[in-house]
């Protein structure tokens, strides 16, 4: 039982070692990463909405891919990983952390709305699935306006 014990905590700290090693670097490879699934996820709704008849199961897929990540997104802002900061490119502006009440409420709005785009999509209802997408999509631009350098 104590070794037991013993080797998880050995577990756990090599967990903790391992997330403290991650360069700046990473976590901006990381986070891009993340966003590229929430973009094909956002993009493949829009097309199959545009279409006579949307693939409803594809969308529940997508809506639940956003709503979990969504949540998550503060979490991949570390201090020192804006533009200028780390050796790849990024898009993240200085103002996420100098306007850090701002930037945590953009992605507060996201979370919600995610949140309220996967109910959607599960009731199966077009008409709720539509608003409810172009309300997510509003929220995307809201953060990207103020806090994401344009290509
Ligand atoms: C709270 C702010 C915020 C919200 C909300 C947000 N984004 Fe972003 N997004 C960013 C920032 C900042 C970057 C730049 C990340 C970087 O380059 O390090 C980014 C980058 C991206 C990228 C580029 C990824 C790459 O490969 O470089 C895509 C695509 C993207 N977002 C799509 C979306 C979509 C679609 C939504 C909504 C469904 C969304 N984002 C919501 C802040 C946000």
């Amino acid at each position: 039982m104590r070794s037991i014990t013993l080797l998880l905590s050995g577990l756990v700290l090599a967990g903790a070692v391992a997330v403290q090693a991650a360069t700046p670097d990473d976590a901006v490879n990381a986070r891009k990463a993340s966003f590229k699934q929430i973009g094909g996820a956002a993009k493949g709704t829009g097309d199959t909405l545009k279409t006579a008849t949307p693939d409803l199961a594809l969308i529940k897929k997508n809506a639940a891919t956003i709503a979990s990540l969504a949540p998550k997104v503060p979490t991949w802002f570390p201090a020192g990983t804006g533009i200028g900061k780390v050796s790849v490119k990024t898009g993240a502006k200085a103002e996420i952390w100098s306007d850090s009440a701002g930037f945590k409420l953009a992605a507060a709005n996201f979370a919600k709305a995610a949140g309220d785009f996967k109910v959607a999509a599960d009731s199966g209802n077009l008409d709720a699935i539509k608003a409810k997408m172009g309300a997510l999509g509003g929220t995307c631009k809201a953060c990207h306006d103020k806090y994401r350098e344009k290509d």
